[in-house]
């Protein structure tokens, strides 16, 4: 969700009668919990944060550390001051939220997208490998309650990323570092996604490693499905459904979260990949998903 669209009776609304499970799409990453160093700007985050207990919703915090969302000041530190710089941030941002936040998302999309090592960002750059571990290990000090989730995208069903992200947190759990959960983000396209049973094996194979999955940002593209605009509505409910009965039937994958819900407001820009249409009327997504959780 985006807190400055709460003032929009239509947008709070849905969101408060539909979902128990918020994640900011942006207010509480780095960027802008921390634009200046120093300078903490906690307003945007506390305003979803209390929009989500004031409807009983519970809070996942999106991000501490995150190539996507760094402050340009981050970047011109000397090795030293930014572990001193990110281990700080994840204190104060996790002392801040404590109490009040269900989950982090600690890491996101720190693996290469051909799965041949880790992203090379200026965290890996200056930290080396281990500062994903340490990540972990900050977040854990600071806020011992919360579930501590790794998160990514392309990784969902069987290939070379999600065989890289699995050997990743093996490794870490291995060396007794806290990782709690992983969110496979599901930003996918209606005909061209990973198979079912693909995403069921990758799961699987998640939670025996004893952890929570969560699928964390879905969104289903449907631009280039072919046919009429119903047959691609049609499309994406099927994907919709199938992609959370897999969630549904994997007993460690415990919650859907989707990247927004109206068409009205997605980052995904020329398509419409949410469940609620840009009038905020359900889409035949919408009654897929619900069908998924019913376990039909
Ligand atoms: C996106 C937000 O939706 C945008 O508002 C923001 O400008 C950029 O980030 N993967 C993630 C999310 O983990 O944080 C991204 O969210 C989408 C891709």
């Amino acid at each position: 969700m985006q807190s400055s669209l709460l003032a929009n009776g239509q947008y709070s609304n849905v969101a408060g009668r539909e979902f128990t499970y918020l994640t900011a799409e942006y207010e509480m990453k780095w960027n802008v919990l921390e634009p200046s160093q120093g300078a903490t700007s906690f307003g945007a985050g506390d305003a979803i944060v209390g929009f989500a207990l004031s409807q009983g919703m519970r809070v996942k915090g999106h991000t501490f550390i995150w190539h996507g969302a760094t402050p340009s000041w981050v970047n011109a530190l000397s090795p030293a001051d930014l572990r001193i710089a990110v281990d700080r941030h994840i204190r104060n941002a996790a002392s801040h939220f404590r109490g009040r936040v269900h989950a982090w998302d600690v890491v996101n999309e720190a693996v290469a997208d051909d799965g041949q090592g880790l992203r090379d960002t200026v965290f890996r750059q200056k930290l080396g490998d281990s500062y994903i571990a340490d990540a972990f290990r900050s977040a854990r000090a600071a806020d011992p309650q919360a579930l501590l989730f790794y998160n990514d995208y392309g990784g969902e069903g069987m290939n070379a990323k999600s065989n890289r992200i699995y050997d990743l947190l093996r490794d870490l759990l291995a060396a007794g570092v806290p990782v709690d959960g992983v969110g496979l983000q599901m930003h996918i396209s209606a005909i061209n996604r990973p198979s079912d049973a693909s995403i069921a094996a990758n799961m699987r194979r998640l939670a025996d490693l004893g952890l929570t999955v969560h699928i964390s940002e879905m969104d289903v593209r449907i631009n280039n499905v072919p046919g009429s605009q119903q047959m691609r509505l049609d499309v994406q409910r099927a994907a919709y459904h199938d992609v959370v009965r897999v969630c549904v039937v994997e007993p460690r994958c415990e919650a859907v979260t989707f990247w927004g819900f109206t068409d009205a407001h997605t980052w995904i820009s020329g398509d419409s990949p949410l469940l609620f249409d840009a009038a905020y009327q359900q889409k035949p997504a919408y009654h897929g998903v619900l069908d998924a959780l019913r376990g039909r």
